[in-house]
């Protein structure tokens, strides 16, 4: 069943509840008919039964013979009315001459109520009562033919069994008709989601305003396929700018090997191509680490390994670091990290080198004679950490975007700088990976500010 197509089910399901029915129905109908014909019979059956009764008692006191008499009568007068009367002892008073023939059996023991009874296949219906008059008792017998009643049953029950199976058919056709209707939209779905690839992405599906599965299932599909089509952009724009990156380094020493080999050259002007090549080299494959952690990291493969540290330490080690940078560009450096420790779940290598980043950023980005500034608190449950600077600062537009890869706000001066736009979004990645944020205000002119926000875990474990 399960193989079949589910128009093909349902219309199977459909149909066997339908039969059931519709045969539950039938039968019920065909015993309520029987019935009601029993009960109008036995109802005039009861009235002759008190004509009988009227007629025996009126002439039981001129004794039996009268009886037998005016029954007799009484039969003829009702046209061979089917009536046999025997007194307590069992011996016939009187039997119609019709109803002797039938041999209707007398109702063993205390048994009085109608029952049904087939002489050469005529159905009969048999009514029984005892009347009593004074010490004697009679018992009477009507019966009443059935044939006429029982052939406009049996009609109806041929046109029940007739007529029931030619509607479960047309049901059936029609059930199969309606769910073929039903799920012809799917298709269409279908069709659509088919046609829909790498090329034509931005395509959508036409939602049809049901306001039922069908409205959803559309409109599901088309939020799929935004995403879908989002994140195919964002890689699209990884891969092209991540080759524009590597194209200039590897053009400049090309370049240089090319120069150096036209002609013999010195060992020093050989030494000088080959320092330059590797001053290449080194930025190249810095750029190629940044891009593999990125792509690992978007594949979910790059995991960091989590365990209870000294936040103060960490930023402590990175603050060594960053104050060298900021000696060599005459910029002052200042830290304050309280002494007692600030624990928190990390990863010391990768947040040491969040923290490196945005001191990098804040000492790239700060003219000589300005100052950084690193501080790390407690607030509410999570451990800040800030990185303050007074240099050129971030304009409003450019903020939203500085986490993104390869974004730089000023592209001439941090290309001086050897920057290339990934550190703040593997910075971002790091920060995510502890649970915790990074956000960044700033003003053109004056200065910025990095904050990131780590949960707080108790005490050292
Ligand atoms: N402290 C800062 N002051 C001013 N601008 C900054 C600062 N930090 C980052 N930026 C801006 O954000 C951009 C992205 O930073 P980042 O991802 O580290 O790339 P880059 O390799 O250029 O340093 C930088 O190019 C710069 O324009
Ligand atoms: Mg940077």
């Amino acid at each position: 069943m399960k193989s079949f197509p589910i128009q093909t089910r349902l219309t199977a399901w459909y149909s066997i509840i339908l039969a059931v029915v519709l045969s539950l129905f039938g039968v019920s109908a065909y015993l309520e008919m029987r019935n009601s014909i029993h009960e109008t019979v036995d109802e005039a059956l009861r009235d002759r039964v008190k004509g009988v009764r009227g007629l025996i008692l009126r002439n039981s006191q001129y004794g039996d013979e009268d009886v037998k008499r005016e029954l007799r009568q009484h039969s003829e007068l009702a046209g061979g009315a089917l009536l046999q009367v025997a007194d307590r002892q069992g011996n016939w008073l009187y039997r119609s001459a019709s109803m002797s023939d039938l041999q209707i059996p007398i109702p063993s023991g205390n048994f009085r109520g109608p029952f049904t009874f087939s002489s050469s296949k005529v159905p009969f219906r048999v009514t029984n009562a005892e009347i009593k008059v004074g010490s004697q008792s009679y018992l009477v017998q009507i019966a009443a033919p059935l044939d006429d009643f029982y052939e406009a049953l049996h009609r109806f029950g041929v046109v029940l069994l007739v007529s029931i199976p030619i509607l479960l058919l047309f049901a059936a056709g029609g059930g199969y008709w309606l769910s073929r209707r039903a799920l012809a939209p799917f298709d269409q779905i279908t069709q659509t989601a088919r046609s829909i690839g790498i090329q034509n992405l931005s395509s959508r599906l036409v939602v049809p305003q049901t306001r039922d599965v069908l409205q959803r299932l559309s409109e599901t599909f088309n939020g799929m396929l935004e995403r879908l089509e989002a994140a195919f952009r964002k890689i699209t724009q990884f891969t092209a700018d991540a080759s524009h990156e590597l194209r200039t380094p590897v053009a400049v020493m090309r370049t240089r090997a090319e120069l150096s080999l036209r002609k013999t050259r010195t060992v020093a002007e050989y030494r000088e191509a080959l320092t330059q090549i590797h001053a290449e080299l080194e930025k190249t494959s810095g750029l190629v680490e940044k891009l593999m952690l990125l792509a690992r990291a978007d594949y979910g493969a790059e995991v960091l390994q989590l365990s209870s540290a000294n936040l103060g330490d960490i930023v402590r080690d990175a603050c060594s670091q960053g104050r060298t940078l900021s000696e060599n560009k005459q910029i002052s450096f200042h830290e304050q990290i309280p002494d007692s420790p600030v624990w928190i779940k990390a990863d010391a290598h990768a947040l040491r080198r969040l923290f490196l980043i945005l001191i990098d950023n804040a000492v790239k980005y700060t003219p000589s004679g300005g100052r950084v500034e690193v501080l790390v608190a407690t607030d509410n449950g999570s451990a800040v950490t800030a990185v303050r600077d007074t240099g050129i600062g971030i304009a409003a537009e450019d903020l939203p975007n500085v986490f993104e890869r390869f974004y730089r706000a000023d592209k001439a001066r941090s290309r001086d700088s050897g920057g290339v736009g990934l550190g703040l979004s593997i910075g971002h990645w790091i920060a995510e990976a502890h649970a915790g944020s990074i956000e960044v205000r700033s003003s053109v002119g004056h200065g910025s500010v990095f904050q990131v926000r780590l949960p707080l875990v108790k005490g050292d474990s």
